[in-house]
């Protein structure tokens, strides 16, 4: 699954989901948090059919889910043209089960972490020699923030010109090899699904904001290159300020929206102030940034941190945000207590 510290708000184009802007996520590791997605072709199967977390949902006509198979049938369609004893799967039916791990539809990036698994899936069952960037671009037109989870490490999705969306692709910046000592701890805030999908909140947003315009005319485009270069530099320091900066401002043009999105809840604020305090008194003692937060479009929050930090940070946050659960981590840390939440590494 990807999580991202370079946002994505906003369609130029809302049937091939063309974004306003570039944009550039981390991809976590799947031990932790991942969609498991099996698929499988078969003459006798009727129609394609699709079950989420054990609930069959409609594949509706037209639709992302139709689209993406589609694709994927169309690939497929070339593989046989060039091999003709290749069976044709193309022309059947399948069937596919995806399971998340973690909460839907929930701001932890389920659309992403799902619709790169389907095509991943799809794409072994049909045995394509497709590079992950082709597959981005169908990936892609499920979710837009899907197509930049197929790679792992550090992607960025490149928002492209044209207007069949055929350079609107995801590359990899860096793999994840590249910086292993940084760490995500997601703390999640609520597993409730969230009142506002992505696609209608940014919509809405691309609709009524007046600050969105700034946005991705001014500011994206600069702050891509820094951060593209701070990942390349592995440096914490100038990856945090901006990582911050753009959740910041995702969450402002969320506001400026009419009605107003509010995806992030007192919880997500209180993280904020004690992730700020922790890094103002190392900055005060002369040293750098020590974590970073981002919010997604939902109240729970993602803290990138140097390896180094990480036990400091998880027991600030266990003993500010008591853990309903108890909490076991990497480090053999244990937390409980009375509030809801959770926190994993
Ligand atoms: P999130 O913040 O979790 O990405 P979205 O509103 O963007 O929330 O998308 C949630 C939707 O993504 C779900 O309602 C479902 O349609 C789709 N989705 C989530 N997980 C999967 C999956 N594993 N396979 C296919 N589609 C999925
Ligand atoms: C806030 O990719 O979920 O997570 O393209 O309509 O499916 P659709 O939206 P989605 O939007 C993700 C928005 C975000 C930021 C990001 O992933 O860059
Ligand atoms: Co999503």
């Amino acid at each position: 699954m990807g999580l991202v510290d370079y946002r994505y708000w906003g369609k130029r184009d809302t049937k091939l989901i063309l974004p306003t802007n570039s944009s550039l996520s981390v991809t976590l590791d799947q031990d932790h948090l991942r969609s498991t997605t099996t698929s499988r072709a078969d003459p006798k199967f009727e129609k394609d059919r699709l079950w989420l977390n054990g609930k069959e949902e409609d594949i509706k006509e037209g639709g992302r889910m139709a689209t993406c198979i589609r694709e994927m049938k169309r690939l497929r369609r070339e593989v046989e043209e060039k091999s003709p004893n290749e069976p044709k799967l193309s022309e059947m039916n399948v069937h596919i089960c995806s399971h998340n791990n973690f909460p839907t539809a929930a701001g932890l990036a389920s659309s992403a972490s799902g619709f790169a698994a389907l095509v991943s899936s799809l794409a072994a069952l049909y045995s394509l020699p497709a590079s992950p960037s082709t597959l981005s671009l169908i990936a892609r037109q499920g979710s837009g923030s899907a197509c930049r989870s197929l790679f792992g490490g550090f992607v960025a999705w490149e928002m492209g010109s044209k207007p069949d969306g055929s350079d609107s692709l995801a590359i990899q910046v860096a793999p994840r090899e590249h910086w292993p000592d940084i760490h995500a701890l997601i703390c999640v805030v609520s597993d409730d699904k969230k009142g506002t999908s992505s696609t209608s909140g940014m919509q809405r947003t691309v609709e009524t904001s007046t600050l969105l315009e700034k946005r991705i005319k001014v500011v994206v485009p600069e702050r891509m290159k820094v951060i593209s270069k701070a990942i390349l530099e592995k440096d914490f320091d100038t990856f945090a300020r901006v990582t911050m900066q753009d959740s910041n401002q995702f969450h402002a043009v969320a506001l400026d929206t009419d009605p107003p999105i509010f995806y992030m809840n007192d919880v997500s604020r209180s993280i904020i102030a004690l992730v700020t305090e922790y890094n103002r008194v190392s900055v005060a003692a002369g040293g750098k940034l020590k974590a970073a937060y981002t919010y997604d479009a939902g109240p729970n929050a993602v803290i990138y941190a140097p390896k180094e930090n990480l036990k400091e940070i998880v027991e600030l946050i266990v003993h500010y945000f008591p853990q309903a659960d108890g909490f076991k981590d990497a480090f053999g840390l244990f937390g409980s207590g009375g509030a809801k939440g959770k926190v994993v590494e």
